[in-house]
């Protein structure tokens, strides 16, 4: 592996100072989109997907068409991944003949042994560990609403999953206090809370950490390849729903974040995520900004005009 290589696998992969200009480069970006800037004209993004996905998959193909360059999708069903074919294999022959390589699957582990051999940027679009991608979109979406998220206190209500591990990461980098509520046996992986230290709380209950917060998240209780979990986790959450009487006790301009899929009725009531505090929308729009700051960032040629730089 050269250690040059600015890879994505999560965010602490990029110097805190980097990822505040991600946030500040996809917000001028949304706010001026400019037809002409093309910066990745002839480059290619291979995109691989073990998993589902409707925000990531289209949000990665439009930044690269909007950039000028171009994405292949690419899954298990239709490539020799999903007849064996050891992903550093995939990886050296992508990176031979792609700008760069994202991957959605259940291993952070493959997702750095494909980076070892990559001699292009590798990105993480969500493992069972982290989805940082998300995390770019989603501190966009609270620095849009209130300027910045230095010093906000966010509240994660739900499974200590990938999504709220990106969120533990993120409390770190970006200086916000996270106050995270699980059912007992549902908490972040002890790693990740170490990584927040003391920006990260570990509270039971969903009002104790909803408790004047400015954001509320949650995310579903059965992740992908969690399904045959569903019925005893649907058990174990009762008392985990984002309601309006839960988002009472936030604070009044507070406001309501999901990665989405979501599923009304479970992790949040359809009352939250469709009424005037929920920013779900505008969240999932963030994905394709924040992708264009980040692969412009990864992929321009150096002095790109406005393109973020990665070393810090
Ligand atoms: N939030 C998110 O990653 O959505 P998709 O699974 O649709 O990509
Ligand atoms: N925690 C969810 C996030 C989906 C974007 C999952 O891993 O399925």
């Amino acid at each position: 592996m050269s250690s040059s290589i600015p890879h994505f696998l999560r965010l602490a992969d990029v110097p805190p100072q980097a990822l505040e200009a991600l946030i500040q480069r996809a917000i001028v970006l949304k706010r001026a989109p400019e037809p002409t800037h093309r910066p990745l004209t002839g480059q290619t993004l291979a995109m691989v997907f073990a998993k589902s996905s409707t925000r990531t998959r289209v949000s990665f193909e439009a930044a690269m068409a909007q950039l000028g360059g171009h994405a292949i999708f690419l899954s298990p069903r239709d490539t020799q991944l999903g007849r064996g074919e050891p992903v550093e294999d995939t990886a050296r022959v992508l990176s031979s003949m792609c700008n760069a390589i994202m991957v959605r699957n259940d291993s952070q582990a493959q997702q750095e042994a494909m980076a070892a051999v990559s001699s292009v940027p590798v990105i993480n679009a969500l493992s069972e560990q982290c989805h940082p991608c998300q995390l770019l979109a989603d501190i966009q979406t609270i620095v849009e609403h209130r300027g910045s998220v230095r010093g906000v206190t966010v509240a994660w209500v739900g499974d200590g999953n990938n999504v709220c591990h990106s969120w533990l990461e993120a409390a770190r980098v970006f200086d916000f206090q996270l106050r995270v509520a699980t059912p007992e046996g549902f908490e972040p992986d002890a790693a990740w809370l170490d990584v927040a230290g003391d920006c990260a709380q570990l509270v039971r209950a969903p009002a104790q950490a909803v408790e004047g917060a400015q954001v509320v998240v949650t995310d579903v209780w059965a992740s992908m390849g969690q399904e045959a979990e569903q019925e005893a986790r649907t058990a174990a959450f009762a008392g985990y729903c984002v309601d309006n009487a839960l988002m009472r006790r936030a604070a009044a301009d507070a406001i309501f974040l999901h990665c989405l899929p979501a599923h009304r009725g479970e992790e949040v009531t359809a009352d939250v995520i469709d009424g005037p505090q929920s920013r779900v929308w505008q969240e999932a729009e963030n994905r394709l900004h924040a992708q264009k700051a980040l692969l412009e960032a990864l992929l321009a040629p150096p002095g790109t005009t406005g393109a973020v730089t990665l070393d810090g």
